[in-house]
């Protein structure tokens, strides 16, 4: 990593997928005086679109060669990467070069979110709190184990599975089921050649996200997610229904224990296996009546939560990830707007399992104009487009994150509800209850 190269006045950028991750992500980007050219690597989603330039074609992590090439020839400054499997798959290692800079952890890092039986044993190394469970390589031993545990438990597919690979269980039966899925029948393909089986743990899930720079931490402010389908967390897990920032459940203590027993021994820990850790680190904890404990890591920023922390973040985004690129986190200061922001998701009937696109998407305008002086809604597309007709229809089971920012989290679920009243598309859904675990309970 180049350490310390001072970030460019006018630089141009290649942001790599195209969801509400990545539409906040450029929106926050496009506000930097520093942005020069902002490209995009994947067909994104409609608004993104607007943002920036279309690649050529699409980024193809197998023609490394290509993909260099192409940098070169456009004099590509920084590479932003949004998703989970180009960093897997080495584009931060294929691309960075002396002047050139990809926000994200190099492929060994990755493993972290991309192989489960990685971090487990890191965490085991440095005695990270985490759920008991076991690693298993073969199928038979996996069977017994669960055949000889009662306990409620969660069966995971080892590598990446698009974030279907968890399957939590209340009973043996179910367990098993999710052992012959995985690994027997192969449902994630070879992400569940090695599965874990961890005891269930309950609680409230938080997400902490921390730039890492190599060596140097920012802990950002602390969100959390909702992951089930349905009103009441039920249903099935999804990609995430909902997120807010910051959760008033986190208080300074509760984040300081995890900074000093979780992020800060994690990156040490890849340090000792000779890893240097750049970029997000994601820690999906739940706060256990023993303390906070890690249910997983990612390497990249969560989604919907990445939409939450954008419509907060103050400052030059550009300047940030420079800063984490370039090993120069201890150099610049990281702040966040006072307010809460609550994001809701709006999805296609279906969802997740199948459904149909090509639904005309209106109200946006509407939406966004319910913000006043001191409140502000911003709808990020997901999976949206633009027909041959012009018209904006939708495009994915996700279809729109709908982020409003208030006084508190009360006021910006609220928002973002009555702005969601004025978005409509045949089919379309959303929780009304995104923050509930916490205003219920406060
Ligand atoms: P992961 O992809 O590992 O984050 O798992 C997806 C979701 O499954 C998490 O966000 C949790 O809601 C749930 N989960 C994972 N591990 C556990 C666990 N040990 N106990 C309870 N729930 C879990
Ligand atoms: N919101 C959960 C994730 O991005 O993994």
């Amino acid at each position: 990593m180049p350490s310390h190269l001072s970030c460019p006045e006018h630089g141009n950028v290649l942001l790599i997928g195209g969801g509400g991750r990545e539409h906040a992500l450029a929106w926050k980007l496009c506000q930097s005086p520093r942005l020069g050219d902002l490209w995009l690597a994947n067909p994104g989603n409609a608004a993104l679109d607007k943002l920036g330039k279309p690649c050529p074609r699409a980024m193809d992590m197998s023609d490394v060669w290509q993909m260099q090439h192409w940098c070169e020839q456009n004099d590509i400054h920084l590479v932003v990467v949004g998703p989970e499997v180009p960093l897997a798959k080495g584009i931060v290692d294929a691309l960075t070069t002396e002047t050139r800079m990809v926000f994200g952890p190099n492929k060994n890092a990755a493993q972290i979110e991309a192989n489960k039986a990685f971090a487990r044993e890191l965490m085991k190394q440095v005695a990270i709190p985490k759920a008991e469970g076991r690693t298993f390589k073969d199928l038979q031993p996996a069977r017994h184990y669960v055949d000889a545990h009662e306990e409620p438990c969660v069966v995971k597919a080892s590598g990446l599975a698009a974030g279907k690979g968890v399957i939590v269980c209340d009973t043996r039966d179910q367990a098993m089921d999710a052992v012959n899925r995985i690994m027997a029948n192969r449902e994630f393909g070879d992400a569940g050649k090695h599965i874990i089986i961890e005891e269930k743990l309950s609680g409230q899930e938080v997400s902490v996200l921390a730039l890492v720079d190599g060596s140097s931490i920012w802990l950002l402010d602390p969100c959390q997610d909702h992951k089930q389908l349905g009103e009441g967390d039920t249903g099935p897990n999804t990609g995430g229904m909902g997120a807010y920032c910051p959760t008033p459940i986190l208080d300074h203590e509760t984040m300081a224990i995890i900074q000093r027993e979780i992020i800060v021994p994690t990156v040490d820990a890849l340090k000792r296996e000779a890893i240097q850790y750049c970029g997000v680190l994601y820690a999906g904890i739940m706060l256990t009546p023993a303390g906070p404990k890690v249910l997983e890591f990612n390497c990249r920023f969560g989604d919907p939560e990445c939409q939450t922390l954008m419509a907060r973040l103050k400052g030059d985004l550009f300047e940030i990830l420079w800063a984490t690129c370039t090993g120069d986190l201890d150099n610049i200061n990281i702040e966040f707007d006072p307010r809460t922001a609550c994001c809701v998701v709006m999805c296609s009937e279906g969802y997740p399992g199948k459904y149909q696109t090509g639904k005309v998407i209106t109200g946006i305008e509407e939406a966004e104009a319910m913000g006043s002086d001191d409140e502000i809604v911003k709808v990020f597309h997901a999976g949206t487009k633009i027909r041959d007709d012009g018209a904006l229809v939708t495009n994915g089971g996700r279809v729109l994150g709908v982020t409003a920012l208030a006084a508190d989290l009360q006021a910006a679920r609220d928002l973002a509800n009555v702005a969601c009243e004025q978005i409509h598309f045949d089919g379309a859904f959303y929780r009304r209850d995104i923050g509930d675990r916490v205003l219920v309970t406060s």
